[in-house]
């Protein structure tokens, strides 16, 4: 018996070429209109489209924190985010945290504790203790480890990571004080 053969069918041929999403953000204050498609992470926006690679792609499983950026104030992992989710949200990431030619504190602890060695974890570890000192629920150093256990740092640079967040969270809490 002759076997049969099926010429492609036009429904797969529409499936290679679907359709992007307009979505607007606000990336470190600027309002950004963008076309993505429909699997594209926050992540591969970010650092492939808005060419803002200070986020790092460190795992992209969710499972390293080097992708951390605040989205409308929350720390999140960019690499498990579709960037369609987060239509009209606001995305902070390390490129926004300075104020102009001034570091923000938490970027001047990690200078001033040595916190880091490659530098590769460093954008990350800086969103997420933002959002951790956002958050409020740190209270000890025992509290910012825990808080910070999604964060990895291959060069082990942990317990002054620990210092400076420790120093920049008691500045930052002194400066909300009225
Ligand atoms: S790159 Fe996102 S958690 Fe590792
Ligand atoms: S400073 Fe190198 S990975 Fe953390």
């Amino acid at each position: 018996m002759k076997p049969s053969f099926h010429e492609p069918s036009a429904r797969v041929s529409s499936a290679e070429s679907p359709s992007k999403h307009s979505i607007t953000l606000k990336v470190n204050g600027s309002e950004k209109q963008l076309e993505v498609e429909p699997w594209t992470t926050l992540l591969d926006l970010l650092r492939e489209n808005l060419e803002l690679t200070g986020t790092k792609k460190g795992c992209d499983h969710g499972q390293c924190g080097a992708c951390t950026v605040l989205v409308n104030g929350q720390r999140i992992n960019s690499c498990l985010t579709l960037a369609v989710m987060k239509d009209g949200a606001e995305v902070s990431t390390i490129e926004g945290i300075a104020s102009g030619e001034t570091l923000h504190p938490l970027q001047a602890a990690f200078v001033e504790h040595d916190a880091f060695q490659c530098g590769y974890c460093t954008p990350g570890q800086i969103c997420s203790a933002l959002g951790l000192i956002k958050e409020g629920k740190a209270q000890t150093r025992d509290d910012i480890r825990e808080l910070m256990s999604g964060n990895l740092c291959r060069c082990g640079a942990y317990p002054n990571i620990v210092a400076a967040i420790e120093q920049a969270k008691q500045e930052c809490e002194k400066e909300e004080k009225p």
